[in-house]
């Protein structure tokens, strides 16, 4: 059998993969995997059911049995999420939950309980990945990788306009902190860091807009005939 294509997106938060994806899904008619939002979720749920979030053996266990649904496919991040029957939609995307998503996405038994999770996404006609690790560990054999970056500088002005437009009281300079520790802790963690795979595709979105990367995504796609 052959199996579906998969086109995978990485790199830190803020440089618009979630938007590229999410859009380059639809536009393909694609499946996606949103795999931050697994660690979201499991952050979540861990605070919810009171574990810790450095117990890694209950972690794990907790990720191997999460209860959770998207609805609406291939729709990106505005695809809803039940977690445990509850609406999460929103509440997965606070500053807080996000801290948390990247504290126990450095423990290697979480990683390795949604490792099967991940991989079970690549269904029929094909997949866009977009994570920290798509392209170097969960689909290694993917056809198109994107390394995707901006400054750190422009990804918490982005965040900040997008906080600010839901009404938020946030803070340039304490965004701009949080995305450099959050930097920190996935690009230097042992397991899975951050980086670009070696047959990657690397784009700094810092001066381009999403269209002008979504333009350099489908001549790519073109280019290698992954699309049919
Ligand atoms: O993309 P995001 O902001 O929703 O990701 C939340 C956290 O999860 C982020 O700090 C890093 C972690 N993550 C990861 O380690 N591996 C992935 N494939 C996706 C996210």
């Amino acid at each position: 059998m052959i199996s579906a294509p998969v086109i995978t997106i990485d790199g830190p938060s803020g440089s618009g993969k979630g938007t590229v994806a999410g859009i380059l899904a639809k536009s393909l008619g694609w499946n996606l995997l949103d795999s931050g939002a697994l660690y979201r979720l499991l952050a979540f749920a861990a605070v919810n059911h009171g574990v810790a979030l450095d117990n890694e053996a209950l972690l794990a266990k907790l990720a191997a049995h999460l209860d959770v649904q998207f609805i609406g496919a291939t729709d990106g991040k505005s695809a809803r999420i039940i977690l445990e029957g509850d609406e999460v939609t929103h509440a997965i995307r606070s500053e807080g939950v996000a801290a948390g998503a990247s504290k126990v996405a450095a423990l290697p038994a979480v990683r390795d309980a949604l490792l099967q999770r991940q991989r079970a996404f690549q269904e029929s006609p094909g997949l866009v990945a977009d994570g920290r690790d798509m392209g170097t560990v969960v689909f290694p054999e993917a056809p198109l990788k994107v390394f995707l970056t901006a400054s750190a500088e422009e990804r918490a002005r982005r965040r900040y306009l997008q906080l600010k437009a839901k009404g938020d009281d946030v803070s340039l300079s304490g965004l701009l902190d949080e995305i450099r520790a959050r930097d920190e802790r996935d690009t230097q963690r042992a397991i899975a860091p951050l980086k670009p795979a070696a047959d990657a595709i690397q784009l700094d979105s810092t001066e381009l807009s999403i269209d002008q990367v979504l333009e350099r995504i489908m001549s790519e796609i073109a280019l290698r005939d992954i699309a049919g």
